[in-house]
């Protein structure tokens, strides 16, 4: 069975340490690691539009030694009815992995299925877990590490970074709580699996609906875009609902003195963050956005050595 990164519980808490100890080595010796040598090629297909996710995959793939072919796939059939799962079988013919941005999580399954490279989310409406593996790893660099760490995520509780918080902090041991207004809450299945992993790990998870109780005493507080892509015409009223979860300074001061604040960004100045927060000393959003690069090429690195096997 081909080892793929689809949702954040496709490690487990000894596979997610690995790979973010190999992102750590791979940071302080940034050029030294050269899997992709050849070099072999790695797809990073786009169905919705990226700035970090983009450019810190193909600077990465050429940091490993290998040759990113980036694929905005509007120019490809995706769009126009060829199967998924054909274009996946016939890509993995070209290339060592694939990496592909969608919508519907099935639409990455449908990539994977049946093929014998390993394929990586970069966001689904689902999940985004390759962020998660870069807010682990600044969260390791803080705090030395992540077990017993306690974390709050307030805002949009039902969008894909809610998600992966719930599934990868309970992977890594830690305490999360997910904060949104009503009718904005995570997936029951999500938050029943995340459950599970945090009683294996020694973490919890608590899915609540007061910022505040969820801020207070954290060491990382965290929050993501009120409309994500795709969310733009939908109607809804997020501005009223979500208001109370703005990272503001006296949201930041229910948290721990010494917590880190995290937004995996592109961020709305003045809607869920502050520009007083977001540039202060507490912000660790731009070493957060850094790690992107580092914690992919160890994901891919990993995943190359795994499916070797
Ligand atoms: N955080 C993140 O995934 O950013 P992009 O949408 O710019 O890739
Ligand atoms: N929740 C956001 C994350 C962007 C990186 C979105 O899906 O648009």
């Amino acid at each position: 069975m081909t080892r793929h990164f689809l949702r954040d519980d496709d490690l487990s808490p000894q596979e997610q340490a690995t790979v973010l100890e190999l992102a750590a080595e791979m940071k302080a010796a940034r050029f030294a690691y050269r899997p992709l040598e050849g070099p072999r090629s790695v797809a990073v297909f786009f169905d919705k539009v990226s700035l970090r996710t983009r450019l810190s995959f193909e600077a990465g793939i050429a940091e490993l030694g290998g040759q990113p072919i980036i694929v905005d796939t509007q120019a490809t059939h995706f769009g126009r009815g060829e199967s998924l799962s054909d274009a996946g079988k016939v890509v993995s013919r070209y290339v060592a992995a694939m990496v592909f941005r969608t919508t519907g999580d099935e639409r990455l399954t449908d990539l994977a299925s049946g093929v014998s490279v390993p394929v990586v989310n970069a966001l689904t409406d689902g999940f985004h877990p390759c962020q998660l593996l870069a807010d682990l790893q600044t969260i390791r660099e803080r705090f030395g590490s992540t077990t017993n760490r306690k974390l709050a995520y307030v805002g949009d509780a039902a969008n894909n970074m809610a998600h992966s918080y719930l599934l990868a902090g309970a992977t890594a041991g830690m305490h999360v709580r997910v904060a949104g207004p009503s009718g904005f809450d995570p997936s029951p299945a999500v938050v029943s699996r995340a459950a599970e992993i945090a009683a294996w790990t020694g973490g919890s998870v608590e899915v609540m609906r007061d910022p505040f109780e969820a801020a207070d005493g954290v060491d990382v507080l965290a929050t993501d875009t009120w409309t994500s892509m795709g969310q733009e015409s939908d109607g809804k009223d997020r501005l009223t609902p979500f208001r109370p979860y703005q990272i503001n300074e006296k949201l930041l001061a229910a948290a721990a003195s010494e917590a880190i604040v995290l937004h995996c960004l592109p961020a709305h100045r003045g809607e869920e963050i502050t520009d007083e927060v977001m540039d202060g000393p507490q912000s660790a959003v731009f070493d957060q956005a850094e790690n992107r690069l580092h914690a992919q090429k160890a994901l891919l690195a990993w995943l190359l050595a795994v499916n070797a096997e």
